[in-house]
């Protein structure tokens, strides 16, 4: 049997599901050395939220933390998650920009690209999965977990025999929610790996208080590696303490090889991250609880968040009971989605409205991104939707059952005009790209820092020339 792989979440996930993603590059460079010495099989450093958080709240370019952090982590692989031919935004990109971000990320440090696509669409990571391959990265192509009448086991292994077969280099399951009861995930395990010969990871939410059974019957399934994060931001909306889990395998067939005293050196900088953040307010204690209603409603923590505050605006919180009964109905309607961004927020404003405006009709108010959704414009629904329903939410509006980005023309020449007064670097253009307003107001700031910057520098020029 071989050792369990271990990808430490804290510098990515761990803090995007605790703390709102506000960790500084700052607050990561005095441990990093100390984390490339722990023997991690890769750190999850990049991506997801964090690429939008840098520039929108921190002041910070996202691509400047990535080098950054290459430049102190020299043995230990880096990682990032990509939202297929989303990247790192919320809506489908050309096809050319998903290649060039892919090209400037594994340029910039990146190892391991983790690819996912919410509704679970294979044709939404093909060209990130073929630029991956392209600049040499590893393809780790991930599984977005959800459970349903429609979803199987058999079905997520078949999806995951189609992404090895695209050229995945590893298949990750990811249970964005923490769903995965710790049986079901041995079964699951099971299934895909007797499905698949490349390596698998689980990716697992604490959420509901499974996290670490979970990993741990996945890990006596044959999963090669999962994701944990270093105690101080683990449990609650987070992932499973590295090192509880590093001293449960120590001398089993299993052992994970990492060291208890080299991952307290990384503990004890990221306790005093935890009590600065839980006295700042950045961590709010309720994210720490177990949540078990996750798993009642099978909807995601930040959903039923979400959910709960738009009925307060409207002063119905009473309504709570028959919105969740809602979501599953809606959910089952447009064929089974599971309920991650950009999904999770369609669905559930969908039922909301469905709900307060029950004495028009059901889907009397129809939200345009639902329309979206049922058309196909965010990709294909793991399930059927009826042509009754989709007549009732669309009408005769056309169907997209082609590849979405299939008709978007391409957009680096106009990107490459529209980021030319702001630019002083080419990633500068993937910035924009994404997140164009916010760009451009980080743009300015950094503009100003400079003109502050030079103005200082000649005034002590000036000093010492006096
Ligand atoms: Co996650």
């Amino acid at each position: 049997m071989a050792k369990v792989l271990i990808t430490e979440t804290v510098l990515r996930d761990a803090h995007q599901s605790l703390a709102a993603t506000r960790m500084t590059t700052e607050e990561m460079i005095p441990v990093l050395d100390a984390m490339d010495q722990v023997g991690y099989y890769s750190l999850e450093a990049w991506g997801g939220a964090t690429f939008d958080s840098c520039l929108r709240f921190l002041h910070e370019d996202p691509w400047a933390r990535l080098r950054t952090i290459k430049d102190h982590v020299k043995n230990t692989k880096l990682q990032m998650l990509f939202r297929g031919q989303n990247i790192l935004g919320y809506r489908h990109y050309a096809d050319d920009v998903v290649e060039y971000f892919v090209q400037k990320s594994i340029a910039n440090g990146i190892d391991i690209i983790r690819i996912f696509d919410a509704l679970n669409d294979a044709r939404n990571l093909e060209t990130a999965i073929k630029a991956t391959i392209k600049e040499k990265g590893h393809v780790q192509a991930a599984i977005s977990y959800t459970t349903s009448p429609f979803h199987t086991n058999e079905g997520f292994a078949q999806y995951a025999k189609q992404l090895e077969e695209m050229g995945a280099n590893s298949i990750c399951i990811k249970d964005m929610s923490g769903l995965l009861k710790p049986y079901e995930a041995y079964q699951l395990v099971k299934t895909i790996k007797n499905t698949v010969s490349i390596p698998v990871n689980l990716h697992c939410h604490y959420t509901a208080g499974l996290g670490s059974m979970t990993l741990l019957k996945a890990i006596e399934a044959g999963v090669d590696g999962v994701d944990t994060a270093i105690s101080p931001l683990a449990m609650g909306t987070s992932h499973t303490p590295t090192e509880s889990l590093v001293a449960t395998l120590q001398g089993t067939p299993y052992d994970t090889g990492l060291d208890l005293a080299k991952l307290d050196v990384v503990a004890k900088h990221f306790n005093k991250i935890r009590e600065d953040y839980l006295a700042s307010g950045l961590i709010d204690p309720k994210v720490l609880k177990v949540d078990v209603n996750a798993l009642r409603y099978q909807v995601p923590g930040g959903m039923l968040s979400n959910l709960i505050s738009q009925l307060k605006m409207a002063g119905k919180s009473d309504k709570l009971d028959a919105v969740l009964e809602e979501v599953a109905n809606v959910r089952a309607d447009a064929g089974f989605p599971p309920l991650v961004t950009p999904t999770s927020q369609i669905v559930g404003t969908q039922a909301v409205n469905n709900v307060l405006f029950a004495n028009e009709g059901r889907y009397a108010r129809v939200t345009k991104e639902f329309k979206g959704l049922v058309r196909g414009e965010y990709g294909k629904c793991p399930a059927p939707i009826s042509d009754d329903f989709k007549k009732k939410i669309i009408g005769d509006d056309e169907i997209i059952d082609y590849r979405p980005a299939d008709k978007i023309a391409p957009e680096i020449d106009s990107l490459r005009q529209r980021v030319a007064p702001y630019s002083e670097q080419d990633e500068d253009l993937l910035s924009l790209a994404l997140f164009e307003q916010v760009a451009i107001k980080y743009f300015d700031w950094r503009k100003q820092q400079k003109y502050k910057l030079d103005a200082n520098a000649d005034a002590e020029n000036g000093i010492h020339a006096i």
